[in-house]
């Protein structure tokens, strides 16, 4: 519901609003120019001021003074602008033609009272988008005490979230007085002007110096807005002053205060609404507010491609029976996207046996499911054996859910290659049961998306539903593209750490959409990024860390030889001009932040290949250490002279290349022990950990910064949960 409210507005009024913020931009600079081109002069009193005006100007029937401190005299309907410490004239008054026609843009887009409804209902969307953006910002980062923690993400959500936290306040600002603004000028709200009334009669006296008249000398100039003069050679007319708290009249010949009417609330309230939404009188004001409008379009356009992303990546459920009357709710925990397919197949079978089931993303998990007696949960694990995004905020959600009547079955999906192999469906598993679900089947963890393992779950979910429950899986391929390989180079083969370095090269967009989608982005890839490889003999990809970015116009990844290994069995068989079908997957938990702490950098072998793509990438001179391991400096010191490169760019502060083969020989996570000072100190400045490689590596390095931490009462688990350290290992 949130993110509806936040999305479909959005993207409906995404444009007006874009255009109502741009229009805004402009004209919040306003305030400033007329700061840089007001006169100085503030200390003097309006009687002061009024005798220097008709010192040059004897005609003046009216003084107006602006909020920016610009003052006016009027003399038969002309605007003279006056210096206020000489009462000098500067010239009739111009208004800048820039502003008049981006005021009336702004305002009604030149089409009256259609325009201003336009207006109206764009800073209605911008309220809702607004308040919904913050709670949803809210959820995302798990609760308002984390709100400002580090964005996650893809380069889309991360800068999504970064503008957002810097421009929501002042956009909330603008919204809201702009709403109250159309109020007023469709008179839907009052705006406290309480119209003229009659002045009072003066004393009727011979009318004394202006400089010695004791009501007008006590009003200061900066209090002023407009004093009107009596008319000449009328000795009962007098001075109407409005100032800030109201507008008063005061005697010519006396000096007297005749009569003061104070503001209405309701118009102190218009002035200080008027004042917040145009920034008039504080330029600084309109400074920020015009800043946070620009970041409107941009916030536009990030939001339309992560929407864009989320509407192409989440699969199609026809014929959902709706969570009110599912008998059966799946509940999917995915990244990219194979556990879908398996819960397609899962729900097909369901209701082929007459079942109603409703299929949602974890995240999804309402409260309560009034019709279903069951909810099958089939859920992926990631990274450090975490959920994936659309099941992140399961755990939470589950605490508030009424289960009463509901079994349940957790089906894990994962790799047994990393080291938490389907962690995250145990944690699934532990707390469904500690909730106080009674349990269908065991729990069941399914290795590389085994299609037998699957079907094997589902005879014994089948059994004890008591029904015949075939899954049939066809697995779904990914969509892969053909890569020309246009370079390799070969390291470690005298050391028995065969690793080969492949350059591809990035086959052109097979349409226009596709085109038009890597131009925005969406298809871009970032080092750190994941090439799925789809060997010729084996349906399942393996996924290789890529060490460039799509800008380069190249794919580039780093494979280990593994004895008896399909895949870099056959990556290694490549000639230049091989061809293979590949795939790209983002990896958005393994980017380094948008921050300027340090970057501590850590790799052996293959691994270090994404982080020398980091290393490419820190064009803002980051500092950058890079711990790199090998075996033999002469054999597989892989990225040599590119890293001397790096060096004396800039891109890369230090290097410590380490190698276990030579007399003396160490790994990486020993060197990590010798520099314990220094990271220490780099760990204070609030630096980041990226670690990349084999999974026993990924172990010793972990290990070693527990005991490097512990003088400063830190562990890596800590660093982890406040999003300072990263790993990808495997
Ligand atoms: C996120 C991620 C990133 C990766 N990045 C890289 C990378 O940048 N460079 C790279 O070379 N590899 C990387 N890998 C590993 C890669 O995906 C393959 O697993 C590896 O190349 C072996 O595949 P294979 O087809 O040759 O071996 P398989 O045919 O799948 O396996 C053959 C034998 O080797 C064992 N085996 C498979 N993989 C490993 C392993 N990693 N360690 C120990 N034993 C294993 C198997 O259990 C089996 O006994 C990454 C893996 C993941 C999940
Ligand atoms: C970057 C990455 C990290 C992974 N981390 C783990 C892990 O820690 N434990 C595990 O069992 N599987 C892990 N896997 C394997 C996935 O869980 C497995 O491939 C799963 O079938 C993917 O499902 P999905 O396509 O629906 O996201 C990882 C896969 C990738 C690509």
């Amino acid at each position: 519901m949130l993110r509806c409210l936040h999305s479909i507005p959005g993207l409906l009024a995404a444009l007006v609003v874009s255009f109502m913020a741009i229009t805004g931009a402009v004209l919040s600079l306003q305030p400033l120019v007329e700061r840089v081109f007001a006169p100085a002069g503030n200390e003097m009193s309006v009687a002061t001021l009024v005798d220097r005006v008709l010192a040059h100007q004897p005609q003046t029937e009216s003084v107006v003074r602006s909020a920016s401190g610009a003052v006016t005299a009027y003399v038969a309907n002309l605007g003279i602008g006056i210096d206020p410490v000489t009462g000098a004239s500067l010239g009739p008054v111009e208004h800048s033609a820039l502003f008049t026609f981006f005021t009336e843009l702004h305002r009604s887009l030149f089409l009256g009272d259609g325009g201003r409804v336009v207006a109206g209902v764009a800073a209605v969307a911008m309220v809702i988008l607004a308040t919904s953006g913050i709670a949803l910002l809210i959820n995302r980062m798990g609760g308002w005490k984390q709100l400002f923690a580090t964005a996650r993400g893809t380069l889309s959500q991360r800068l999504h979230v970064e503008l957002a936290r810097l421009a929501v306040i002042c956009l909330l600002l603008s919204a809201m007085t702009g709403v109250y603004l159309t109020l007023v000028t469709f008179g839907i709200v009052s705006d406290g002007g309480q119209g003229f009334g009659f002045p009072p009669y003066g004393s009727g006296e011979m009318p004394a110096p202006i400089a010695s008249l004791s009501a007008l000398q006590e009003v200061p100039i900066s209090d002023l807005r407009s004093i009107i003069l009596p008319m000449a050679d009328d000795t009962q007319d007098v001075f109407t002053v409005t100032t800030s708290a109201g507008t008063g009249y005061v005697d010519q010949a006396s000096g007297a205060l005749l009569d003061f009417t104070p503001n209405a609330p309701m118009q102190t309230l218009y002035e200080a609404i008027y004042t917040l939404h145009t920034g008039q009188g504080y330029w600084w004001l309109g400074v920020l507010l015009g800043l946070a409008s620009l970041a409107v379009p941009v916030l536009m356009i990030t939001g339309t491609l992560i929407w864009l992303r989320r509407r192409t990546s989440m699969p199609r459920m026809p014929c959902d029976a709706g969570w009110r009357k599912a008998d059966t709710v799946i509940l999917v925990g995915s990244e990219s996207n194979t556990t879908w397919s398996f819960a397609a197949t899962l729900r097909t079978a369901l209701a082929k046996n007459g079942h109603a089931v409703h299929v949602a993303p974890m995240n999804g998990l309402r409260a309560s499911y009034p019709s279903a007696s069951r909810v099958l949960v089939l859920a992926a694990t990631y990274g450090n054996g975490t959920a994936p995004a659309n099941a992140n905020r399961f755990i939470e959600r589950l605490a508030r859910f009424q289960g009463t009547g509901i079994d349940y079955a957790v089906l894990g999906f994962g790799d047994r290659k990393f080291r938490h192999f389907c962690a995250y469906a145990e944690t699934v598993e532990h707390a469904m049961a500690a909730h106080g679900l009674k349990p269908i089947t065991g729990f069941e963890p399914i290795d590389r998306q085994s299609a037998q393992a699957f079907g094997q779950w589902g005879r014994r979910l089948g059994a004890a539903m008591g029904e015949t429950l075939e899954l049939l899986h066809q697995p779904t391929q990914p969509k892969t593209q053909s890569y020309k390989l246009i370079e390799r180079h070969d390291y470690g083969i005298e050391v028995q750490a065969p690793t080969v370095l492949l350059r591809f090269a990035i086959p052109a967009a097979p349409s226009w959409t596709q085109a038009l989608k890597s131009r925005l982005g969406l298809d871009g890839f970032f080092a750190g990024d994941l090439a799925g490889i789809m060997p010729p003999t084996d349906p399942i990809p393996r996924y290789y860390s890529i060490a460039s970015r799509s800008a380069d116009g190249i794919l580039e990844i780093c494979v280990r030889k593994l004895r008896g290994g399909v895949c870099s069995d056959y990556l290694f068989g490549l000639r230049p001009g091989d061809s293979v079908e590949a795939f790209v997957r983002p990896n958005p938990d393994f980017r380094p932040d948008t921050g300027c702490q340090p970057l501590i950098l850590i790799g052996a072998g293959a691994g270090v290949a994404p982080l020398v793509g980091f290393v490419r990438a820190n064009s803002r001179h980051r500092p950058v250490y890079l711990f790199s391991g090998g075996r033999d400096p002469s054999s597989d010191f892989l990225y040599r002279e590119e890293l001397k490169a790096q060096l004396d760019a800039g891109r890369l502060t230090r290097l410590f290349a380490v190698f276990s083969r030579v007399m003396g020989g160490r790994y990486v996570q020993h060197r990590l022990l010798d520099e314990a000072e220094q990271l220490r100190s780099l760990v204070r400045q609030g630096a980041r950990f990226m670690v990349c490689g084999s999974a026993a590596m990924g172990d010793g390095v972990r290990a070693s910064l527990d005991n490097v931490l512990a003088p400063l009462d830190l562990s890596v688990e800590r660093l982890q949960s406040a999003g300072r350290y990263a790993e990808d290992v495997y």
